[in-house]
């Protein structure tokens, strides 16, 4: 393939071209060819231009290390488009004047019907435009598809209707946090159909799969707080799956995960439980003030008779709770539809005992003051899961 005439056009200065990292190899020939295009020189290029227009129009602002580059190749696509789009009805709109028909039944004079130099042409130039437009979208989506090796790995999980964030040390949110100016590697997966995870401020967007690991990443450079959604339509809760990103300031990310982490032990079990529920998006879908949701309220749920679907009429205690978050099919309210998820590895044992304290200090048939205290030295051990369903079964 020959490409010199891209490097006379795009790198007028023959600079040295260097590899792009994360896509060049020495076994693939082809691709390193593309690199040498030196995409780098052509964005240096372009770029003091770009700077000028508002950023607000078309794109969010940029967030992400990747963000310029994701811009660039669209405003190079959209400003080729622009142009031939003013000269093709440019020209027609004048032709269809400048040579309309001035008199009743005349007709159309004879024109040539074939010029090999005018098809060479207009044959040639879109295919060179389009290679480049190839050339610039391929180095910038290897970029992205390529982690640097010291990135910060977040397991992401996308399940009907919500996302869930691991961090290395186990600490689980529906919120995602990211440090500043460090490269983020999201390891992705699906609990049943296919999502796709979207933070339009960092140009990132990949599909979460079923039965399968996709990954991305990202380098925040703006702290703040950045929306976060999911673009494949993944059922009728889609348009709720709508969640944020918060970059915090460097070096400040780490204690953040510290303390988040470990904030449940130290304060009271009910309010743990509080903080839980609302982190783990349980409040999506199960009010904290009584109105009906997609789940039955929060509030007097502890104490009070269940009606399920098979037509058992069971006491939400404890262990009905416990079966609930684990085992959200086995129990099911009448009345409501089985979209739960279970939150099995990803609630600790501690934090359900913490929502249970939450559960019952929102209902009037919850413990006491004084029972509460002591129901806090109680062994969490002892609420066997196994247990708890042998007596619900039979
Ligand atoms: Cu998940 Cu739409």
């Amino acid at each position: 393939m020959q490409f010199g005439l891209f490097k006379s056009i795009f790198n007028p200065s023959h600079d040295a071209a260097k590899p792009v990292n994360g896509f060049a190899t020495e076994e693939n020939p082809l691709l390193n060819v593309l690199a040498q295009l030196n995409v780098g020189s052509i964005l240096a290029t372009v770029r003091p231009f770009l700077a000028q227009l508002p950023d607000s129009f078309w794109m969010p602002s940029q967030a992400s290390s990747k963000a310029a580059e994701v811009d660039t190749v669209f405003y190079v696509i959209y400003w080729i488009s622009v142009f031939f789009f003013a000269i093709i009805v440019g020209l027609m709109a004048l032709f269809i004047v400048r040579y309309r028909s001035r008199r009743q039944g005349e007709r159309a004079p004879d024109s040539p019907n074939h010029s090999l130099a005018l098809e060479i042409t207009w044959t040639a130039i879109p295919v060179i435009i389009s290679i480049a437009i190839f050339v610039l979208g391929f180095q910038s989506f290897m970029n992205i598809a390529t982690p640097p090796r010291n990135s910060y790995e977040i397991l992401v999980t996308g399940q009907k209707w919500q996302w869930f964030f691991e961090y290395p040390n186990g600490f689980v949110t529906s919120e995602l946090h990211v440090p500043e100016d460090q490269p983020v590697k999201l390891t992705m997966t699906s609990e049943d159909v296919i999502h796709s995870l979207w933070i339009p401020a960092f140009r990132v967007k990949k599909d979460v799969v079923p039965g399968r690991y996709t990954r991305t990443w990202f380098e925040a450079q703006e702290p703040g707080t950045y929306p976060l959604l999911c673009t494949e339509y993944c059922g009728t809760g889609h348009s709720d799956m709508l969640s944020v990103v918060t970059v915090h300031k460097s070096g400040t990310f780490e204690q953040w995960l510290e303390e988040s982490a470990n904030i449940y032990d130290t304060i009271p079990p009910a309010e743990a439980g509080e903080l839980l529920v609302q982190r783990s998006g349980c409040v999506q879908c199960h009010s904290l003030d009584g109105s009906p949701n997609i789940g039955p309220t929060f509030v007097d749920l502890y104490g009070y008779e269940q009606q399920l679907t098979d037509g058992r009429v069971v006491i939400a205690d404890e262990n009905y709770i416990r079966t609930s978050i684990l085992e959200p099919m086995t129990d099911l309210v009448a009345g409501y539809e089985p979209v739960m998820p279970t939150y099995a590895g990803k609630l600790k044992d501690k934090e359900i005992t913490y929502i249970i304290s939450y559960l019952k200090s929102a209902s009037d048939r919850g413990p006491s003051e004084e029972e509460s205290a002591e129901a806090e030295t109680e062994d969490p051990a002892a609420q066997d899961p196994d247990a708890a369903s042998a007596t619900e079964e039979e």
